[in-house]
């Protein structure tokens, strides 16, 4: 499942065949993966689908039941947290309430043995320049609003200057205005210092938004690793395509496959699906296809090469629901048999005259745009 692109370039963390069991739960299952240099690369997945436990497998606060995990090439099998040139941001910050800004910083810098005072100082207000919070430093935590609280855990995490930092939800305490604003804070920062970030989230803009790549997990599994187009685009599985975006999905019967091209029917949308290329492997089991909404195009006449009879990558239908945001039109259409389908409009030219409720409306995509799901 996993696509590796940078070949050539060794991982700053392998995880091989990982496996965690707690009791008789498997909260990770055989999970592989490999993490380049630099990146910023997330963990996306529900609420109890592995993502911490996983990250604190990475930080060393929990041993996998099996596999290995190799950070900069060393096995970390014997290893302890404080050990490994990796630091964990926490959901809750964990600053201590009785400290300054600067102390709280300094506090993890002069547990090291050979860190003279002065070093120590500079250091300290070094990263918190980056996160520009210098001005602030003789402040306590709870004199913080929730995005500078999270700078200066950020400006902790860097202070040892580790090789990886992993985040767990680092954006979920702060209101949705400060979160979009930390997104590009927190990438920015991670550009600038080049460290590689391992982020959780539940939240699928902000991987989106984020990340270099994500892996999506569901029950423990890795279900799909890739950056954030390729896993948007190409979905493995109707799991990712529907978790990832909007999707119109139906289940098929491959009627045609020679060639360069498919045929696959539809019972739930009487219509056909051509496509520009043969399906492999899809042979004796079942099958979907999906459009996203935006690569749906609706008009209130049928295409040139419509087919009354037998309708292929088109079907028609009736407006039921209109999502109108300014920029873009999300249409709600009817079909026949009473399903929904979705088809975003971008509203480039001004126009008085968009489909309406109730239109009969036409709904037609290109082959290419056409998602074969085997799972
Ligand atoms: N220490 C633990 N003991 C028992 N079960 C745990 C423990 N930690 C996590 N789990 C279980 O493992 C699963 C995955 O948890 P977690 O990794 O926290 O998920 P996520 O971070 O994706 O929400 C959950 O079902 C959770 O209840
Ligand atoms: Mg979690």
């Amino acid at each position: 499942m996993e696509n590796i692109e940078n070949t050539n370039v060794n991982p700053i963390i392998r995880v091989e065949n990982v496996s965690k069991i707690f009791d008789d739960h498997i909260a990770v299952d055989q999970v592989s993966l490999s993490i380049y240099p630099g990146e910023f690369f997330s963990l996306l997945g529900g609420s109890g689908s592995g993502k911490t436990t996983l990250l604190r497998m990475l930080a060393g606060f929990e041993l996998p039941s099996s596999g290995k995990i190799f950070i900069d090439g060393k096995d970390m099998a014997h290893i302890p947290p404080y050990a490994r040139s990796i630091n964990m941001m926490f959901q809750s910050y964990a600053l201590f309430p009785h400290m300054s800004v600067e102390s709280n910083i300094a506090f993890g810098l002069k547990q090291e043995p050979l860190m003279p005072k002065e070093a120590i100082r500079q250091r300290t207000m070094e990263v918190l320049e980056m996160v520009q919070m210098a001005h602030l430093a003789q402040r306590k935590p709870h004199q913080l609003s929730g995005g500078q609280r999270q700078r200066v855990a950020l400006a902790r995490c860097l202070a040892k200057k580790p090789k990886v930092v992993l985040l767990d939800e680092p954006l979920s305490a702060l209101d949705k205005k400060l979160r979009e604003k930390m997104q590009f804070e927190l990438v920015d920062i991670q550009e600038k210092i080049g460290t590689t970030f391992v982020m959780v989230t539940h939240d699928q803009s902000e991987a989106m938004t984020m990340s270099s790549r994500i892996a999506i997990m569901n029950n423990g599994a890795l279900e799909q690793v890739g950056r954030p187009n390729q896993i948007y685009e190409f979905p493995h599985s109707r799991f990712t395509a529907n978790f990832i975006g909007s999707t119109n999905m139906f289940e098929g019967q491959i009627v045609q496959n020679e060639g360069d091209e498919a045929i696959i029917a539809t019972e739930e949308a009487n219509c056909l699906f051509y496509l520009d290329h043969s399906v492999e492997g899809f042979e004796n089991q079942k099958i979907w296809v999906a459009v996203r909404p935006e690569k749906v195009d609706i008009s209130v006449e049928p295409p040139e090469d419509y087919n009354q009879e037998n309708p292929h990558n088109c079907v028609q239908g009736v407006v039921a629901q209109i999502a109108y945001i300014g920029g873009l039109s999300t249409y709600h259409v009817r079909l026949p048999n009473g399903k929904i389908l979705k088809a975003t409009d971008f509203n480039v030219e001004r126009k008085a005259n968009n489909p309406t409720w109730n239109d009969v409306v036409y709904l037609s995509w290109e082959p290419s745009n056409i998602m074969v799901l085997s799972s």
